[in-house]
């Protein structure tokens, strides 16, 4: 499945790096952002984040239940992306200049 068009970036694509980043010892929290870079890709219209988002939560799930990450990483991971993502909610809307950072 097709979750970026500008990117051409693919849920497997997603899964990936998640196993990559999750793998580092001082593992980032995979936002889109964060994911994408190290895809060496960059959003251009954030119009995938909503779904990119989601796609990260349910492959975080899906390599915890393969056993291909810790149980307590995955599920810290997701409680800071959850707290993240409240966190940005609340804040006002962003300058445009701010628009780049607002879809991670
Ligand atoms: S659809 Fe992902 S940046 Fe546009």
């Amino acid at each position: 499945m097709i979750v970026c068009s500008c990117q051409q970036i693919s849920d497997l694509d997603i899964e990936l790096a998640l196993l990559d980043i999750l793998n580092q010892p001082e593992a980032p929290i995979p936002t889109p952002g964060v994911v994408y870079r190290h895809m060496q890709k960059r959003m251009q219209c954030c119009g995938c984040a909503p779904l990119a988002v989601d796609v990260i939560y349910a492959r975080l799930e899906s390599l915890e239940r393969k056993g291909l990450i810790c149980p307590y990483r995955s599920f810290s991971t997701r409680e800071r992306l959850l707290r993240l993502q409240q966190q940005r909610r609340k804040q006002p809307a962003n300058t445009p200049a701010d628009e780049y950072e607002s879809c991670e």
